[in-house]
């Protein structure tokens, strides 16, 4: 079964946020179930400078058999190998759409590159070339898509299968809806896909260009990242305008939860920490707790209950509702660790919190990898009160490094936090708390329940030790992508 994943982001080389994690982690799991799977990403610096070609440049097509191509500069895909990473990679060139540092989406002032649209349509075009044998030795059963910057292959296939060509099935993955790669109705005429592809059955949302809407309309399966959202994203709550397509192709919807990296992320063998620790050994947590404390300027008092948060810092995430717990959370002898960067006016209202609340407050605005770990690690309780939830991260991570996730219940997050109820205490299931509301009141009430616990060590260490011996590995959630794909060629 050979397997295109096609994506924009890939940890360690470009990463902002928990898609670069899963291109990291899913393709190994698929090869080891025995995919042979590549990779087809676009050469942004970070990535194209940890590349050695292993084969000879293939220039996108600029012609297609229905007639009109899309508008791209030249642009070519060459396959080769990134340092450290085992996963054969097809690099897109186009050194005029791609060739630019920092974030891949966004200009140095923050908002969208102007030519989004063009940039995006070049990798969904070439994910769909490769499946028309651009590299002859190499032609994909499966192509697997990530995301709006990836949702235009699938209705190229389309538009190669529509002339009668043989073309691999598509998968399309959601990571997240609220980003729907959104263009003005001009936006169309350069994507050179058939005129019948605007209008209701096609890529239109409103009399613009939804790349989002042109995955779901023409992939053959569709998946997101936890069960949970899979149902969420059904309702006109939470489906961002799409839940009636959405409805109308839930057969070919599921869920399947994400996995965790148990390399990168264990707390006895991770060279970000400045020492180990794991379920027997929590004395190496304390350290780590120190370490924290004192690189976020916070107290150093190893009673305290310290609150971590490594988070883009977004509606999505729910930290408005921080500011306004922030009080109490002190007057209870608690500390705030926060790492994170996003919008300007929390981040203003953090940094003003942190004024407000010296050596109690303390925050990292920014983007740092090993102050990541450090939170994590170091903290008692990872906080993610999140409006939506995909799938969720920093929770699982939290839960293997014995940090219990206070999380709201909602997509991922409902699915893999146990809130410590009397019942599921008994039960023996507990790993963390969980609330409803989106309000501060409902945060506030379950930041009072982990205060409460944390006065009985004994059993805040159980749930801790509970959290740190569950799996969430890569390989569960590879078999159920494997099922997937062998159901579309068996
Ligand atoms: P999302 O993808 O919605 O941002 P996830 O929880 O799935 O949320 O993944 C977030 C990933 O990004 C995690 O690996 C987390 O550690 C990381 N992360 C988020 N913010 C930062 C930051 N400011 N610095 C370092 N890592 C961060
Ligand atoms: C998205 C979601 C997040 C998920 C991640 C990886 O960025 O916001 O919930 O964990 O993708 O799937």
């Amino acid at each position: 079964m050979k397997v295109l994943y096609v994506c924009s982001e890939l940890y360690p080389f470009l990463k902002t946020g928990g898609l670069a994690d899963v291109s990291a982690g899913l393709p190994p799991a698929l090869a080891a179930l025995g995919c042979e799977v590549r990779m087809v990403l676009p050469a942004f610096p970070g990535v194209a400078s940890h590349a050695t070609a292993r084969g000879a440049p293939a220039a996108l097509p600029c012609a297609t058999p229905w007639g009109q191509a899309p508008e791209l500069p030249p642009a070519n895909i060459t396959l080769g190998e990134l340092s450290g990473w085992h996963t054969p990679v097809y690099l897109l060139h186009a050194p005029t759409l791609f060739d630019r540092t920092g974030n891949p989406y966004l200009g140095p002032d923050g908002t969208d590159w102007s030519d989004n649209a063009q940039r995006f349509a070049a990798l969904g075009w070439a994910a769909a070339c490769l499946g028309q044998g651009l590299d002859a030795h190499w032609v994909p059963d499966i192509i697997h898509c990530h995301d709006w910057h990836t949702a235009l292959a699938p209705a190229y296939v389309q538009a190669f299968r529509d002339q009668g060509l043989r073309t691999p099935a598509t998968v399309f993955s959601i990571h997240n809806l609220a980003y729907q790669g959104l263009f003005p109705y001009e936006t169309f005429s350069k994507l050179g896909l058939p005129d019948t592809y605007f209008g209701i059955h096609g890529l239109e949302y409103f009399g613009q260009v939804s790349y989002m809407k042109a995955a779901l309309q023409f992939s053959d399966r569709i998946t997101t990242v936890s069960p949970s959202y899979a149902r969420e994203i059904l309702t006109e709550e939470q489906g961002c305008g799409l839940d009636g397509l959405l409805r109308e192709r839930a057969h070919l919807l599921s869920g399947i939860l994400n996995g965790v990296d148990y390399q990168l992320w264990d707390p006895a063998n991770d060279p970000l920490l400045p020492k180990p620790f794991d379920a027997k050994r929590l004395a190496g947590k304390s350290a780590v707790k120190k370490a924290l404390q004192k690189k976020l300027g916070l107290a150093v008092r190893p009673d305290a209950l310290v609150f971590g948060v490594v988070s883009r810092l977004t509606a999505q995430k729910g930290l408005h509702l921080l500011p306004q717990v922030l009080e109490s959370l002190v007057q209870n002898g608690g500390q705030l660790a926060l790492l994170g960067e996003g919008d300007a006016a929390l981040e203003q209202a953090l940094r003003e919190a942190a004024i407000q609340y010296p050596g109690q407050v303390g925050i990292r605005i920014g983007y740092d990898e090993t102050t990541a770990h450090t939170v994590l690690g170091g903290s008692d309780v990872v906080l993610v009160p999140s409006a939506f939830e995909p799938c969720g991260l920093t929770q699982l991570y939290g839960l293997r490094y014995g940090t219990l996730p206070l999380v709201r219940r909602v997509g991922g997050l409902a699915d893999t936090v146990v809130d410590c109820t009397t019942a599921n205490h008994a039960a023996k299931t507990a790993t963390g708390f969980v609330f409803d509301a989106l309000s501060a009141e409902a945060l506030h009430a379950a930041l009072l329940r982990a205060f409460a616990l944390h006065q009985d060590s004994k059993t805040w260490k159980t749930v801790q030790r509970r959290g740190m011996a569950l799996q969430f590995d890569w390989m569960a959630s590879a078999r159920h992508y494997c099922d997937l794909f062998h159901a579309l060629r068996p």
